[in-house]
């Protein structure tokens, strides 16, 4: 009987696992479970690319249309995919070079234009100056893969720079790396022309289902 019941376990225990999948559309990350990432294994991403460029508020509009939340890459084979898929979208647009919005944002005390807080701690270093709100994503490494230069706190009117974009740029140090972006805005606002910060898409992360 016992030998029984574990065997029961075991086959419900695989098969459960197998029939765990992606959405149709969705890319699979397999990853390792962590208390980091919620002990997650199988992440679903879709990159989604609308016809005009956009801001934050609808980047995240578009993944809660999706039943998905905005989401980020947690190793460099994610960084790479996502880079892949952002190249993809573009040039679905005819475009080679921007950008789209990943989960990250400065942390609510580094929302500042106060020079002396930004260049204490937390906010002066890239790696704890900025958190992620999407549980199932370890940030650990975003937070090592910014572009040169970034991220460069610039101000804009009352804002400092608080959310994150992965772009195709067409300088190589920046290239598939991380900015950090004005929230509220679909182009940089102090440089509306320069195409490789034109917010073309987002990527929107959820949990496989049961198929
Ligand atoms: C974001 O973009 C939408 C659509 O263009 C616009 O209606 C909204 O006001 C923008 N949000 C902010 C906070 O600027």
């Amino acid at each position: 009987m016992k030998k029984l019941l574990i065997f029961a376990f075991i086959v419900a225990v695989v098969a459960g696992q197998c029939s765990l999948k992606c959405p149709d559309g969705y890319l699979s990350f397999k990853r390792t479970p962590t208390p980091q990432n919620s002990m997650t294994s199988l992440w679903c991403v879709k990159t989604i690319f609308p016809e005009s460029t956009i801001n934050v508020t609808t980047a995240k509009a578009f993944c809660a249309q999706e039943k998905a939340v905005l989401t980020t890459f947690e190793n460099d084979d994610e960084r790479l995919q996502l880079s892949s898929a952002l190249s993809a979208g573009l040039a679905a647009k005819k475009m080679s070079l921007g950008q789209m919005f990943v989960d990250g944002h400065r942390l609510p005390q580094c929302q500042t234009q106060d020079r002396t807080i930004l260049r204490a701690s937390p906010c002066f270093d890239p790696t704890t100056g900025f958190t992620t709100d999407d549980k199932h994503t370890d940030n650990t490494f975003m937070f090592q893969n910014w572009a040169d230069t970034e991220p460069s706190a610039s101000f804009w009117q009352t804002d400092v720079e608080s959310c994150i974009a992965l772009g195709i740029s067409q300088f190589e140090k920046r290239n598939k790396k991380l900015n950090d972006i004005q929230c509220d805005y679909d182009k940089s606002p102090a440089n509306a022309k320069a195409l490789d910060m034109w917010n073309v898409g987002v990527a929107c992360g959820r949990l496989p289902e049961f198929q």
